[in-house]
């Protein structure tokens, strides 16, 4: 299966601007952070007949040169406009502001990625996530998570919440259609998914396979929701491929989980799923893939996530094309029965049986 994408329309003016974009990016990033962290953005949407950088200033107890220099950058980042010397937020400023995607985005890059991304070239050239040396020495950042500093692991998790909180309530009755007893929910995290499984059917056990430090906390939620006697965890290290998963899986789950891997981990790792269900089981899987996004900001985004991978998650995965995982289902013995897309933010739900 081959892959197109992209074309070469534009004039070289614009390229030659876009190309100018790109050799600023960090610096314009920080000053439209800067704008949102002091609060300037916020004063500024506030004030709709617009103010002035002296009032500002004043307002916010910082220089006037600070001020002006942020809000010079925020006229060519275009999250701000001026007339008469009066500043008015814009709609991109106003989404720099208030829109939660955004922020999430934005707290991601900023709290996880950008220290370590200076390295990039690094993780390409040894295969490995050098980024994360910023936090310790760690081989992925999966081992690490539990013990990131508060700042960066909040910023993760929203990152990572966001976008499966938004698909799982639409999930839920794909999920339940053909009345399943037992799931297994393969990097289930901290119980997300499965306490919302639980509280949507009074029968279903659920067991989380993940690594020790997230079931600690996926038991919190657990016994928090009163779930002990219908959700369970298994500790694994899921990378140890000799070890086979709990059979007799009515479904294995698997969300925002095989991104984390190589391609050649996928493979043990499907074949591990086809294992573990019974033969009229489901695997289960929801991706967000890069080809099937209906906005190009999700598709930007997508190849951005990427390069958390390459830098800071592991050095050998990404968010995938889907071409890629349809490869490695067929190769695994798996055949896709149903594809459901546009789930939540921008996944693509794969329901699959045995060949
Ligand atoms: C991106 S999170 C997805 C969480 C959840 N399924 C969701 O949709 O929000 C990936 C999960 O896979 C787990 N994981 C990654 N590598 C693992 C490994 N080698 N062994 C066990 N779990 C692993 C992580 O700990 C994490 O909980």
């Amino acid at each position: 299966m081959s892959v197109t994408y992209g074309k070469d329309t534009k004039t070289a003016i614009q390229a030659k601007f876009d190309a100018q974009k790109i050799a600023f990016a960090p610096i314009m990033f920080q000053a439209a952070l800067s704008l949102r962290n002091l609060g300037i953005l916020e004063l500024i949407k506030n004030r709709r007949k617009g103010i002035s950088i002296e009032d500002i200033a004043k307002e916010l107890n910082l220089s006037v040169y600070g001020v002006k220099v942020l809000l010079e950058a925020g006229l060519s980042l275009e999250m701000v406009m001026v007339e008469d010397d009066l500043y008015k937020i814009t709609k991109t400023g106003w989404y720099i502001l208030c829109d939660e995607l955004t922020r999430v985005n934005m707290d991601f890059t900023q709290d996880v990625n950008y220290l370590g991304m200076f390295t990039l070239e690094n993780s390409i050239k040894e295969g490995k996530p050098t980024g994360l040396r910023e936090f310790g020495n760690w081989t992925t950042v999966y081992e690490a998570l539990a013990h990131l500093p508060e700042k960066v692991k909040k910023s993760w998790f929203a990152f990572d919440h966001f976008y499966s909180d938004y698909a799982f309530p639409e999930i839920l009755p794909y999920v339940f259609e053909n009345n399943p007893s037992k799931i297994l929910d393969v990097g289930g995290n901290t119980g997300k998914f499965s306490i919302q499984c639980a509280k949507y059917n009074t029968d279903v056990k659920i067991t989380i396979l993940d690594l020790p430090g997230q079931l600690d906390v996926a038991y919190k939620n657990i016994a928090e929701n009163g779930f002990e006697e219908r959700i369970d965890g298994f500790s694994i290290n899921l990378l140890d491929h000799s070890k086979p998963f709990p059979k007799n899986a009515d479904i294995v789950w698997m969300s925002q989980f095989l991104d984390c891997f190589s391609q050649q981990d996928i493979l043990h790792l499907l074949n591990r799923s086809c294992n573990a269900i019974n033969n009229n089981g489901r695997v289960y899987i929801l991706e967000t893939y890069w080809d099937n996004q209906k906005f190009e900001a999700s598709t930007y985004s997508l190849h951005a996530t990427s390069l958390y991978f390459t830098n800071i998650a592991n050095g050998c995965s990404q968010m995938y094309h889907s071409n890629d995982m349809l490869t490695l289902l067929d190769k695994a013995g798996l055949e896709v029965e149903k594809v459901v897309n546009n789930i939540g933010v921008s996944h693509t739900l794969l329901i699959c049986k045995k060949k």
